[in-house]
């Protein structure tokens, strides 16, 4: 029998439509011109199975998205105790451009604000590690997880590059707090260039669902993330993916979650299906306008809440 799913899926987009507010990123010159009609949205089940409605095969850049996947990369290149050393695991409450770094440790508050995010590829691969090899490995895991290979949309690294001066500026403070060792330029450019690698929707949900089944990719069996990664980031997106709007989504949608700037937003019911939702739009927070209303959407009609 024919799955009802992708027609659900399909209407949810176009009662989505009707919401016109927010804005696309005005920050990064590539992203301010995205246009604002573009919606899509895809569910992997943890078996494999994939649905997906609407622009499911338009790229956009991960952007923010990315934090979740390379904190877990931090974790199994670094392991736990050093990643804990270096960035905290509380909400910071502030927007994700802020440098909110604790008092007492000066670790970033959490990995999913850009000062964690920044700590945390520089975490990646080894301490002498050269920029060029960190950025391989994020390309060369994010492409496993999504099960093909991705690129980086070079004009959108450009551009973000040519206005970094805040992320530059995270990256200083970061050497000069002592959390990391390297030359700050470099960990911040390659930080831009993860940001900057293109997705669609089918991609993030089945990197999504890959969290959801501890880890193992569920067309190809592989474990890609270890288990206790998988908990760490989990919890992680539950209580930081969503910034300073983390506790409204946990109480509205009751998953974890992480967005990102270019209207992408990733949605993990563990054990069961890993969602993803694309419009351009933001509201002032960061967080894709239409996104948030096909998440809530999703969770009523579906019972995901896991409270
Ligand atoms: O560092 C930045 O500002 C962007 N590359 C990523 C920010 C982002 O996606 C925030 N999420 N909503």
């Amino acid at each position: 029998m024919k799955s009802p799913l992708p027609d659900y899926l399909q209407a949810v987009l176009e009662k989505a439509r009707s919401n016109e507010n927010g804005a696309p990123a005005g920050y990064i010159e590539t992203l301010a011109r995205a246009d604002p009609s573009k919606m899509a949205v895809a569910l992997a089940m943890v078996d494999g199975k994939i649905y997906s409605a609407g622009d499911d095969d338009v790229e956009f850049s991960i952007q923010s998205i990315s934090k979740a996947f390379v904190y877990a990369l931090a974790i199994e290149d670094a392991g736990l105790d050093r990643v804990m050393q270096k960035i905290g695991v509380e909400p910071s409450g502030d927007k994700f451009n802020q440098l909110s770094l604790e008092k007492k440790t000066n670790r970033p508050m959490n990995p999913m604000i850009n000062a964690g995010a920044i700590t945390a590829h520089a975490l990646v691969v080894g301490p002498n590690s050269t920029a060029e090899e960190r950025t391989d490995r994020i390309l060369k895991a994010l492409s496993k997880l999504a099960g093909r290979q991705l690129h980086v949309d070079e004009e959108v690294y450009e551009a973000e590059l040519r206005d970094a001066d805040r992320n530059m500026a995270i990256g200083y403070m970061l050497k000069a707090a002592g959390i990391i060792s390297c030359d700050p330029r470099e960990v911040v450019r390659g930080y831009i260039r993860q940001c900057a690698i293109n997705v669609n929707v089918r991609d993030l949900a089945m990197m999504t669902a890959t969290l959801c089944n501890g880890g193992v990719h569920p067309l190809s069996g592989e474990q890609i993330i270890p288990q206790l990664s998988v908990r760490q980031v989990l919890s992680i997106m539950a209580t930081c993916g969503m910034y300073d709007a983390a506790g409204d989504w946990l109480t509205r949608v009751g998953i974890p979650a992480k967005s990102g700037v270019a209207g992408g937003i990733i949605g993990a019911l563990p054990g069961q299906v890993g969602i993803a939702a694309f419009s351009p739009n933001l509201d002032e927070r960061g967080n894709s306008v239409r996104g948030i209303e096909i998440c809530e959407m999703l969770s009523a009609d579906m019972e995901l809440h896991m409270m």
